[in-house]
């Protein structure tokens, strides 16, 4: 079975739900609050376990009780935390969410434990884990991952989803040399090229131009599906589920999370993004970043979870 190690964040989010976003100067009144697990790293791993995959976490929590709950909870679906660092000093990384009434977000992360995640505990853990793909984000130090990317096996697949985005990408580019998949929303692809966000798909294609990364790019477009550019082939659009979204937070991780099983598995990068399209959909409907990640009998009909 192939194996995945998601290098990244363990967060807990604290979600009020408000009507509309409030503006700067602004206070709104929230309607309810909900606590879960979440961090893009932590929601990227879930969704690939959710799936069946073989999942390895390398991060850090802090010494305190969220910290102690979120291991538990990896664990219970099946995820690794061997490679989970609890950090006595620090506290676990935290977000606090906003979603209106549209199922939009906004976000604010405090990373506590994920910030001190250090490079020489990431390369051991990664060494270690052997992985077939690593799946990372940016909410833990590039100086960490470019660590994890000096560990991968050659033949490993480096998945990237650059989020959240430094000013201009900055600083991005030895771990971007090694990246072999990397997976934007639009407007980090924006961000990349150095212009703003691309509306149209036109835009998305021009962006895509100008970009001077050579690997794989998937674009993630939210209600609009996504865009797969391959080396050397044109770019392609895949149009997305058409649901009501309910709470988008952790849409794009749900994404990336059924994006690495899909290569892990061994599947065409088009098929994996299809069905990535269709887990990220889905996840929409459900408040919270975790709860609405699919089960793999949801989207492989006939297929028993297993690992
Ligand atoms: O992408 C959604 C995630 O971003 C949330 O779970 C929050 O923790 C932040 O990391
Ligand atoms: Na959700």
């Amino acid at each position: 079975m192939s194996g995945i190690s998601v290098v990244g964040s363990l967060n807990v989010d604290v979600s009020y739900r408000v009507a509309v976003m409030p503006v700067p100067g602004e206070t709104v009144m929230a309607s309810d609050r909900a606590r879960s697990f979440g961090g893009k790293g932590g929601n990227q791993a879930v969704a690939a376990a959710a799936l069946g995959g073989r999942v390895g976490f390398v991060g850090a929590v802090g010494g305190d009780e969220s910290g102690r709950l979120y291991l538990g909870h990896l664990r219970s679906l099946g995820v690794d935390v061997a490679g989970v660092e609890q950090i006595e000093h620090s506290d676990t990384g935290t977000a606090t969410i906003l979603v209106d009434d549209a199922g939009e977000n906004l976000i604010v992360v405090e990373p506590g434990a994920n910030a001190l995640l250090g490079p020489a505990w990431v390369e051991r853990h990664v060494r270690q884990a052997v992985p077939d793909v690593v799946l990372a984000q940016l909410e833990v130090s590039v100086d960490a991952l470019e660590a994890a990317a000096a560990a991968l096996p050659d033949a490993a697949v480096l998945v990237l989803n650059p989020a959240p985005m430094p000013p201009n990408g900055r600083g991005l580019e030895t771990l971007l040399a090694r990246v072999d998949v990397l997976v934007p929303n639009r407007k980090e692809l924006g961000q990349l090229v150095g212009r703003g966000e691309p509306r149209t798909l036109t835009d998305v294609r021009a962006c895509l131009e100008g970009l001077t990364f050579e690997g794989a790019v998937v674009v993630t477009l939210g209600a609009d599906g996504a865009v797969v550019r391959e080396p050397g082939s044109a770019p392609f659009h895949v149009p997305a589920l058409g649901v009501e979204p309910v709470d988008t937070t952790g849409a794009g991780d749900a994404f990336c999370g059924a994006l690495a099983h899909g290569i892990a598995v061994g599947r065409p990068l088009g098929e994996s993004v299809q069905r990535a399209v269709e887990v990220a959909g889905r996840s929409t409907l459900h408040r919270g970043a975790q709860p609405g990640v699919p089960q793999r009998e949801v989207v492989e009909p006939g297929q028993a979870a297993s690992r």
